[in-house]
């Protein structure tokens, strides 16, 4: 068994719930359905919420994806990613960035079994562009960054990275097929809000991603559940 079949699968497209309270996350979560699509709870939910926005939103059938992009010394890294495995949750991450020591202890600390969260990486985040990598001392190219510190996130026992779909290419031969794509920067023509590289759904999956993290698009529409219905379409098409 590959190291995360055991909690891959199932509905590919993760919804992400970017709400500054749990009651506007929560009315958002009953007018999707988790028979077709995860959410992720970010920074500024959780902050706001706590983990009882987590427990809300297994009680309506959801898996969550907590998106907290650890990153601190490998000690506190494993306390949290601890505490996140006490609280059921799907999917943690931490940032690739934090080094080996830091995602062998996240790893670890989720601990074994088939009821374990996934731990992936963030790579480098969809809103930077060369021009950011250069101001924080980054010289070599975002290609050569984002597979450096995926080929690390394996070695580390990691379970998959975040990336841009856009990336994808440059890795679809040099990683275990097992190894998880997640994919953020998805957009279908015209906005891109403030990421930088995006992405249309049906593209994400033909360059190799396993799951795609949808926010604005879906969570800002009108009709939340036909935006849901034109990236599972675009996706099928993909697919076939
Ligand atoms: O609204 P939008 O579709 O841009 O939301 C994308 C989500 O994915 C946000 O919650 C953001 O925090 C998250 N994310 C990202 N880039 C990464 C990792 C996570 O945009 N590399």
């Amino acid at each position: 068994m590959g190291r995360s079949e055991a909690r891959a699968g199932g509905p590919r497209i993760v919804i992400a719930l970017d709400f500054p309270s749990a009651g506007e996350a929560l009315a958002m979560a009953m007018r999707i359905d988790p028979m077709r699509c995860r959410v992720k709870v970010g920074m500024e939910l959780f902050t706001a919420a706590g983990p009882a926005i987590l427990e809300g939103l297994h009680r309506l059938g959801f898996d969550t994806f907590l998106d907290l992009k650890l990153h601190d010394i490998p000690n506190t890294v494993a306390g949290a990613c601890r505490a996140a495995a006490s609280h059921g949750v799907w999917m943690v991450n931490v940032h690739a960035g934090g080094g080996r020591r830091m995602m062998e202890a996240a790893r670890e600390a989720a601990g074994g079994g088939d009821g374990r969260p996934l731990v992936i990486a963030v790579t480098v985040p969809t809103s930077m562009g060369r021009g950011d990598l250069l101001e924080i001392g980054v010289t070599i190219a975002l290609s050569d960054q984002v597979c450096s510190l995926a080929r690390l996130s394996y070695d580390c026992g990691l379970d998959g990275i975040v990336c841009s779909a856009a990336d994808l290419g440059h890795l679809r031969d040099r990683l275990d097929a097992g190894f998880l794509r997640v994919t953020p920067g998805i957009r279908f023509k015209g906005g891109t809000d403030d990421q930088r590289r995006v992405t249309a759904p049906g593209d994400a999956v033909r360059a190799g991603a396993d799951y795609l993290v949808v926010g604005r698009p879906v969570t800002r529409a009108r009709d939340p559940l036909a935006v849901l219905d034109a990236i599972e379409r675009d996706v099928a098409a993909a697919d076939d």
